[in-house]
């Protein structure tokens, strides 16, 4: 095993593993990726200020989130496919979040189910919820989390339409990968990720398959997803999602201080800043950009969580220099 001692040797290390088609997936952007860019090359250009002669021997990065305490103000983000990445991904990284004392949010569009990680964690996590056109399902999904003693319900308001991701359509992207002279002289060269898929638990939605009638195999996952993505998502329907769920609710991919001070109406106890980690909205400004004005626009009436961009310590500094609580991983925690 190399000395691993910064995000981006995680990056490298991934790239070499993962097949090409889920390390392209996660390292995209959509359209032109400008606002994929500008989130980190905008965090590069915050400078500290720096003071000296302060005590500093009783400094602790413990804190609390939405009533939890946490080790840090950090939380794993929901990263769709996770378990694409690596066997049993999401399962990983839910294990490793409880160990460090961070939340874990797991994603609608991940490979192990709720059940899954309940089942394999001891303590609550978060739930992140796509809404979708079939409002059954939706409320069977909210069930499943409230069963799984989940302790938040992430709403993503920023993904009615999916970005359109050059990459992903140029490869061909499905869960598990279809197997095309392509994908299979790549897969080739990934033992070891193709033995581990090999004892995966799954290799597809876990909790979408077998949980949508005739959604049994992965041939129409695809289409029934981007079929499904409710693009009449409204603040009246999110306001009743929060009423079904019934406890904290926390709503992500605000980008603007008219959209924070609608969440703060609709009575999220904490919002995201984020643009989705530039997959969405191609255009939108890098989200450390817009947060200190959305920070001014919440005061102190709900929690800020920030997210996109965030590849190490010194970014969950400015971040929280410039107004957020708390701070979500997305890739930076994927990689590894
Ligand atoms: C899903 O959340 C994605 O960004 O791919």
């Amino acid at each position: 095993m190399p000395v691993i001692t910064t995000i981006d040797d995680l990056k490298r290390l991934h790239e070499r593993r993962v097949p090409r088609m889920f390390y392209d997936y996660a390292e995209s952007g959509s359209w032109t990726e400008q606002t994929f860019r500008e989130n980190t090359t905008d965090f590069e250009q915050i400078r500290l200020r720096q003071r000296v002669a302060v005590d500093m021997s009783g400094r602790s990065t413990k804190t609390q989130m939405i009533g939890q305490d946490v080790a840090m103000p950090v939380a794993l983000a929901p990263v769709g496919l996770t378990g694409m990445q690596h066997a049993d991904g999401e399962i990983k990284a839910a294990r490793a979040a409880e160990a460090f004392g961070v939340p874990f949010t797991l994603s609608t569009m991940s490979i192990n189910s709720i059940e899954d990680v309940a089942e394999a964690t001891t303590k609550p996590f978060w739930f992140q919820l796509y809404t979708m056109r079939d409002e059954d399902y939706v409320a069977r999904l909210i069930q499943r989390a409230k069963d799984a003693k989940c302790s938040a319900l992430v709403i993503t308001l920023d993904l009615q339409i999916l970005g359109q991701r050059h990459k992903d359509l140029k490869n061909g992207l499905s869960a598990p990968p279809k197997l095309t002279a392509k994908t299979l002289a790549n897969l080739a060269t990934k033992w070891s990720w193709g033995i581990g898929m090999m004892g995966a638990k799954r290799r597809s939605f876990g909790n979408i398959v077998g949980h949508v009638h005739g959604v049994d195999d992965t041939a129409n996952l695809g289409a029934w997803t981007a079929e499904q993505f409710d693009p009449t998502l409204d603040w009246g329907k999110i306001a009743k999602l929060k009423e079904q769920w019934g406890g904290k609710v926390i709503l992500k991919g605000i980008l603007d201080a008219d959209d924070a001070r609608m969440a703060l109406k609709v009575g999220a106890d904490a919002i995201i800043v984020s643009n989705h980690g530039g997959r969405q909205f191609d255009g939108a400004p890098a989200a450390i950009s817009v947060l200190p004005a959305i920070a001014r626009a919440v005061g102190d009436r709900a929690k800020i969580l920030f997210d996109s961009g965030v590849r190490g310590g010194l970014d969950i500094a400015r971040a929280l220099a410039l107004g957020a609580d708390f701070v979500l991983l997305g890739r930076a925690f994927m990689y590894g």
